[in-house]
């Protein structure tokens, strides 16, 4: 294990668990739509990958990206769009895929934003739900795993853009992110 890390959180095996579970569920639901799924970078590009896997229906795969200013570990409510998607989302079931729901913050913002484009539908899929953090009014379709108010890092999540590439979610080691 890392040495940063203080507990591994989701394990490798239960990483992919959950892909094969919410990928079997949403090509279910999505039976003869038009989808379009939506990473959010960078984080949601493991799981997306994993996900999209599991999910077999045809469909077209775009990114976007939003900053948020605020200190490292939470975001700030002001969100600026970095790299965008289409403008005509007519005709489409948007799915967007997250890596973790914190305050709700960017993907509300995300959210309402693609909703003003004409989709037919937008949906939501998380990796990780922190419910006990949540500011603004929004919530997933599809969740992976709850997970405590902690801070979490790997399989896509980063502290200051690292951890990204570890292969579990792990609890980052407070000593971190508190010197
Ligand atoms: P929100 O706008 O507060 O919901 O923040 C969402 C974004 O903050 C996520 O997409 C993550 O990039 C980041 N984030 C929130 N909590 C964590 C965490 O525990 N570890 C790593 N990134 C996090
Ligand atoms: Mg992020």
């Amino acid at each position: 294990m890392n040495k940063d890390i203080e507990k591994v959180l989701v394990t490798e095996e239960e990483l992919r668990n959950i892909s094969r579970k919410l990928g079997e569920k949403i090509t279910k639901d999505y039976q003869g739509k038009k989808l379009l799924i939506v990473g959010v970078l960078k984080g949601s590009i493991y799981f997306l990958t994993d996900l999209s896997r599991y999910i077999d229906l045809p469909c077209n795969i775009d990114f976007i990206q939003a900053s948020s200013y605020g200190s490292e570990t939470v975001s700030s409510g002001t969100i600026k769009i970095i790299k965008d998607i289409r403008d005509d989302l007519t005709g489409f079931d948007v799915l967007l895929v997250e890596d973790i729901l914190d305050t709700g913050r960017t993907l509300k913002h995300i959210h309402d934003m693609l909703s003003k484009r004409n989709p037919k539908s937008i949906a939501v899929v998380t990796l990780l739900d922190k419910p006990e953090r949540r500011v603004a009014d929004i919530s997933a379709d599809y969740i992976g795993v709850d997970v405590p108010n902690e801070f979490v890092v790997g399989y896509g999540l980063d502290y200051n853009q690292f951890y990204r590439n570890l292969p579990y979610i792990g609890i980052l080691k407070r000593e971190i992110y508190e010197k």
